[in-house]
């Protein structure tokens, strides 16, 4: 049975599109929705090109009110009815009643290699601390932020005269070759962690 896959976005959708691209042939899994929070994001169109069902939930007119802001995200999201959930540059905390009802299914990607730096900001904490080594995992989705199982990571230097942004688009595209052949083992059932770069 093909895994139904939904990616929600905030941004630009550079994973995203690697996600989709890589979703074909004996891939296991088919992107069935791209589901963005902010109207406008760069990769609802670049989804549509690609020929994938987009769909936005502005968060905005929700203000503070995280439930229902993710009572109508349900609503988007179910009626894809996804086995498999991937956030891509999502940029919004979702509740511990979202992340519950979608357990084991939720895959993320964080720009560090976890357990180091959680949150925001990791380039520039990276270089702050002088590490020679930086990169990004692929991750469960858990209640807790950025904590959930490993399922891949990738490595890559931290060169002399690096400054944030460089370091950031090294970073991505490690992303790049990292999120596809993470989803492609874990949909097809193989939760191990994977170590690439
Ligand atoms: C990536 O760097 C990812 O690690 C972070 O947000 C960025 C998303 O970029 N969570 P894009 O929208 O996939 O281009």
């Amino acid at each position: 049975m093909v895994k139904r896959t939904a990616i929600l976005i905030s941004g630009s959708g550079s994973n995203m599109v690697r996600l989709v691209r890589d979703m074909t042939g004996d891939h296991p899994a088919r992107p069935v929705l791209v589901l963005s929070n902010v109207p406008g994001a760069g990769g609802l169109a670049k989804a549509e090109a690609l020929g994938v069902p987009t769909a936005v939930v502005d968060h905005r007119p929700f203000g503070t009110d995280r439930a229902a802001f993710e009572a109508a995200l349900r609503a988007k999201l179910d009626a894809a009815r996804p086995d498999i959930i991937c956030l891509a540059g999502f940029m919004r905390i979702l509740t511990a009643e979202f992340i519950a009802a979608h357990a084991g299914r939720m895959l993320n990607i964080h720009p560090s290699l976890l357990p180091k730096y959680r949150g925001l900001n990791t380039h520039a904490r990276a270089l702050e601390a002088g590490d020679a080594q930086h990169g990004c995992t692929v991750h469960e989705v858990t209640a807790e932020l950025d904590g959930g199982k490993i399922l891949g990571q990738a490595r890559v230097p931290v060169l002399p005269g690096d400054d944030a942004a460089a370091l950031a688009a090294r970073v991505q595209a490690a992303e790049h070759r990292l999120y596809p052949a993470v989803l492609r083992r874990f949909s097809a059932g193989d939760r191990r962690p994977l170590n690439i770069g």
